[in-house]
């Protein structure tokens, strides 16, 4: 049977706002893993750019959300996936993380998701996958069950976002990123029945 190939597009979250963040390197590495192989079209949803103001309500009962706020919401709902990149912070995922997720409450239901954490720690953020998995599927995302966690972030990946240990990396990778394009199909197919 003819299989018509469908580009997806992916939003690749980064959540970290700290200043000398380094989980934005794993965000640089999806964008140019996934792009390299043509896998899915692909763009950095970074809060640090946003730099939004903690929000009182979410979106859908904002008065006058401002520009951008209302810019992110149309690339978080444009996105047929979207792979968080969150920091470890005390255990837990970052406040700006938290911010965004319930600003769109109702966008990220049956949304795939797939979540890849990192910490400066041996454990690669792992304890993040918990509390995050838990909110998101409060609100009925779509989490993938596939786990990228990053081990001192800071040195196992450049500024550009190059692992020293790319075989390994792009093997985990691709793992991961398959997950959540099969998740992305599955849900195109049920979408289109
Ligand atoms: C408020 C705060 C809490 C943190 N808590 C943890 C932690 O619980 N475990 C850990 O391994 N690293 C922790 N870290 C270090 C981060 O893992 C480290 O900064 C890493 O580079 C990822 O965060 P970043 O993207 O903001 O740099 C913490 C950092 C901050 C700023």
């Amino acid at each position: 049977m003819l299989k018509l190939l469908v580009m997806h597009h992916i939003a690749i979250l980064s959540a970290s706002v700290r200043t000398g963040r380094n989980s934005h390197r794993v965000a640089l590495y999806f964008n140019k893993f996934i792009g390299e192989r043509n896998l899915a079209s692909t763009e950095i949803v970074d809060l640090q750019e946003y730099n939004f103001p903690l929000f009182h309500e979410r979106l859908q009962y904002l008065e006058s959300p401002a520009e951008e706020v209302l810019d992110f919401a149309k690339r978080i709902r444009s996105a047929d996936g979207v792979i968080i990149v969150t920091p470890e912070y005390n255990g837990g995922y970052p406040a700006s993380l938290k911010n965004v997720i319930d600003l769109l409450t109702n966008d990220w239901r049956r949304k795939p998701v797939a979540i890849s954490t990192s910490s400066d720690g041996s454990f690669g953020g792992t304890q993040v996958i918990t509390s995050l998995q838990f909110s998101l599927w409060k609100i009925k995302t779509w989490t993938v069950p596939a786990m990228f966690p990053v081990p001192k972030v800071n040195v196992t990946f450049n500024d550009e976002g190059i692992p020293i240990d790319k075989e390994a990396t792009d093997k985990r990778a691709t793992a991961f990123v398959n997950e959540l394009l099969w998740c992305i199909e599955a849900k195109k197919l049920m979408e289109n029945k």
